[in-house]
């Protein structure tokens, strides 16, 4: 059976990706991963004794990680192998660009050489700046990032076509709104609010807390990027999106109601710097195409993920009691 590369396997989209495909397909898995803050091994605990699955630790950006790949025999290799966070972006640059640019050229010159069938890049919707009220991006949308993070990605994307174009390297590339769901590291929105919610902790919102985001559950994304790595035409991007737009503070609500915690835990903070004010996309072509569209409904997948983290204490508190702890403290404890 074929196998699948899955660079940056051991993060929150990556892992549930790893086991979707262990689940629900034949494929045999490699995991290569360099463990950073976001990288968790736990997150795979329950499929690594599958024979199907080999863990690699490895950095992206290391000439003698991608050397040990070239021995390796693989079919397609999906990247999510990324650094993601957007505050952690404006803090310190460098190390988006390192991973997620030139991270990103060395695994497109690992994929020509190994003459694979199809390299997939998951980027994100990001890398089309902000809305204003109306309107969707659509794949043509012109690239307009605004942070260090989703100018990263959409260097990325561009390289990304280049070896489409100048190479013949087939290629696809997702366009995804934001994710939730099960393993998000908690220094992003949702699990987040959780965290703090279950222990009476102050809930930061930035600004007036009207920012919109569309919330797609990771389930969906895993099988939309399945879809792609099988079906979608070679040298295109597909948009994904969850049809749910929610404005950042009435999240934060519905996370409260859920719990049965008072909204007078809520606490709005200084403004990111640049912050997009809108996120939405026409995910219409992979509708026509692949026949994909989102199959969780918010209601039902925002209830589901609250009841895993409650569930999953455990797994949460061995992040936010480490390194996590300082950088909270450094984001939110002087606004
Ligand atoms: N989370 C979202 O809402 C979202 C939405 C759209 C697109 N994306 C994209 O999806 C991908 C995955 O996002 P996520 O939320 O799972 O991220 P994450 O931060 O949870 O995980 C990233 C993973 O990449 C690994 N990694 C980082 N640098 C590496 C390197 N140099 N070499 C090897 N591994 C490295 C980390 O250890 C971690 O396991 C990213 O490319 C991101 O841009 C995310």
């Amino acid at each position: 059976m074929d196998t699948v590369l899955v660079t940056g396997g051991a993060g929150f989209i990556g892992s549930n990706f790893i086991h979707f495909l262990i689940s629900s397909s034949s494929y045999n898995v490699i995991n290569l991963d360099a463990l950073t803050y976001a990288g968790n091994i736990k997150n795979l605990s329950s499929v690594e004794k599958d024979s199907r699955y080999r863990f690699i630790k490895g950095d992206i950006t290391s000439p003698e990680a991608i050397r040990q790949l070239v021995d390796l025999d693989f079919d397609y290799l999906v990247n999510f192998a990324a650094e993601t966070h957007v505050d952690r972006s404006i803090l310190a640059p460098d190390r988006f660009i390192l991973t997620n640019i030139l991270g990103t050229q060395n695994l497109l010159n690992l994929s020509l050489q190994k003459q694979i069938r199809k390299y997939i890049q998951i980027s994100t919707d990001e890398v089309y700046g902000s809305l204003g009220r109306e309107g969707f991006f659509s794949e043509n949308s012109p690239l307009d990032p605004t942070s260090p993070y989703s100018a990263s990605k959409a260097s990325a994307d561009l390289i990304v076509l280049a070896y489409f174009k100048t190479f013949d390297l087939p290629v696809n590339i997702t366009r995804c709104s934001n994710n939730y769901g099960p393993y998000q590291f908690p220094e992003k929105l949702i699990p987040l609010m959780i965290n703090n919610a279950v222990k009476n902790k102050p809930l930061p919102v930035y600004g007036d807390g009207s920012n919109i985001r569309d919330w797609i559950h990771v389930d969906d994304h895993c099988r939309g990027i399945l879809q792609v790595m099988e079906k979608g035409r070679s040298g295109d991007i597909y948009n994904m999106g969850g049809n749910s737009e929610k404005q950042n503070l009435e999240l934060v609500k519905t996370i409260l109601e859920i719990l049965g915690k008072p909204e007078s835990l809520i606490r709005f903070v200084t403004d990111r710097k640049a912050h997009d004010w809108r996120y939405a996309v026409d995910y219409s072509k992979i509708r026509q195409e692949l026949r994909w569209a989102p199959q969780v409904k918010f209601t039902d997948g925002i209830r589901d993920t609250i009841a895993w983290y409650l569930n999953n204490q455990d797994w949460l508190e061995e992040i936010v009691s480490g390194e996590y702890q300082h950088y909270y403290e450094k984001m939110y404890s002087t606004r």
